[in-house]
């Protein structure tokens, strides 16, 4: 077992509690084809050029190789098809590429599948989760590598649900409601449990929604653009007040990269964008955008608005208090709102053949003729 005061003597410097800014050199991304995976990578090997990063990604409905064929010719960058609950592959990736961070996006991420399918939540989140830690933990006491990090990407929605009023903070108890955010949240507390047992450097971030290039169109904004441009109708859950706080997906790349390197190990940062919006003003928003954007009249758009039965223990609000990210690592959202969504619709209007691969299932076989099956 790992002996936690040489694990802290590790990535502490001695001097009080500021830790050595922390400088990877192979990182090993998990779930690096989907979303938020792929727009981290992008922005992660153009500004760490001598870092190598490795994409561990099981290529479930949500993985997608399309997200990165920008760089997959980049000899910094390798794509491993295998499972985060494959102990012997992680090990291996663990050792032979010298892996001194884990970057862990992998994840069933889509509440509405949580409710009519929990089970594979659990396996993936929380079982994954133990996997990667536990052979992350072997993988340090194994002394081959100095410092390290575990970094856990999480979510708001362990916190709950809010009022009208108040924030989450990085102390707001965990209250998860749904199967997704408690997977989430039992992934959260092994990292908590994996620092204060093993002394394991974690770090474990907790973002609002976000948005942005190569958002699979099962979730709200992209669904949204797909729809509008195919005249399809936009269904709205129950009354539509439901509030979220919607930040970009680059800006939260961006303060993952920061934390990687100056977080203190053991902590927890909430990441939001200031940004709250009820549903459908978000709605009536990318529908008026899209009105002008494809030359339709005022209000056509909102024609295909259809509201449908609501989600199933869905969550009033969500807003995030990211006041610690900025006040210990000078973090901010570099994006603002305006700008965020006008971009991201030109994006989704620029990449129709993206869009068309995956609501086709076309993106499926990319992968079978790059890859092959189960193949590394
Ligand atoms: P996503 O669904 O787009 O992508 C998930 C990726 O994980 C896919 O590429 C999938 O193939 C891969 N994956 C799933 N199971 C795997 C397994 N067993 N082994 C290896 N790979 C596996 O998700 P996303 O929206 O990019 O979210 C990424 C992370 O960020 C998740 O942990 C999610 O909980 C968290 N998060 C997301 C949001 C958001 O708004 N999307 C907000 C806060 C936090
Ligand atoms: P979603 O993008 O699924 O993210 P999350 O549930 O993780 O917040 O949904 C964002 C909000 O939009 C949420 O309140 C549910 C709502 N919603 C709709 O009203 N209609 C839809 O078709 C979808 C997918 C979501």
């Amino acid at each position: 077992m790992l002996e936690r005061n040489a694990c802290v003597l590790v990535y502490f410097s001695g001097k009080g509690d500021k830790p050595l800014a922390f400088s990877p050199k192979s990182i090993l991304v998990t779930g690096g084809a989907g979303f938020i995976g792929s727009n981290f990578i992008h922005s992660f090997v153009a500004n760490n050029p001598d870092c190598k990063v490795t994409n561990l990604d099981c290529l479930t409905y949500a993985g997608n190789l399309k997200n990165l064929t920008a760089i997959e010719n980049n000899p910094h960058y390798r794509f491993v098809r295998g499972d985060i609950g494959d102990a012997p592959l992680v090990a291996d990736l663990l050792t032979e590429l010298e892996i001194d961070a884990v970057v862990h996006f992998a994840a069933e991420s889509h509440v509405d599948r949580s409710i009519t399918g929990p089970e594979i939540f659990v396996r993936t989140n929380v079982l994954g989760t133990q996997i990667l830690l536990e052979e992350s933990r072997k993988h340090l006491q194994s002394g081959k590598v100095g410092d390290f990090r575990f970094f856990q990407i999480s979510t708001d929605e362990v916190y709950g649900s809010l009022g009208e009023t108040g924030y989450f903070t990085e102390q707001t108890p965990l209250a998860a409601n749904s199967p997704y955010s408690a997977s989430k949240a039992g992934a959260d507390l092994l990292v908590r449990a994996y620092h204060e047992t093993f002394g394991m450097p974690t770090l474990n971030t907790r973002c609002s929604n976000n948005y942005g290039p190569y958002h699979f169109p099962e979730k709200l904004i992209p669904l949204l653009i797909h729809n509008i441009i195919n005249k399809k109708p936009l269904p709205v859950y129950g009354d539509g007040q439901n509030v979220r706080d919607w930040l970009h997906v680059r800006d939260h790349s961006a303060a993952i990269d920061l934390i990687l390197k100056k977080g203190v190990p053991g902590s927890v940062y909430n990441i939001g964008g200031n940004n709250e919006w009820k549903n459908i003003d978000i709605v009536n928003l990318v529908c008026d955008l899209l009105d002008t954007r494809l030359g339709r009249s005022d209000g056509e758009n909102r024609h295909l608005i259809t509201f449908v039965k609501d989600r199933p223990g869905h969550d009033r609000r969500y807003a995030i208090d990211a006041s610690q990210l900025k006040r210990d690592l000078g973090w901010e959202p570099a994006f603002t709102f305006e700008n965020g969504i006008a971009e991201t619709i030109e994006w989704y209007l620029d990449n129709k053949e993206w869009v068309e691969g995956v609501t086709s299932g076309a993106y499926r076989e990319y992968y079978e003729q790059q890859y092959g099956r189960g193949s590394v």
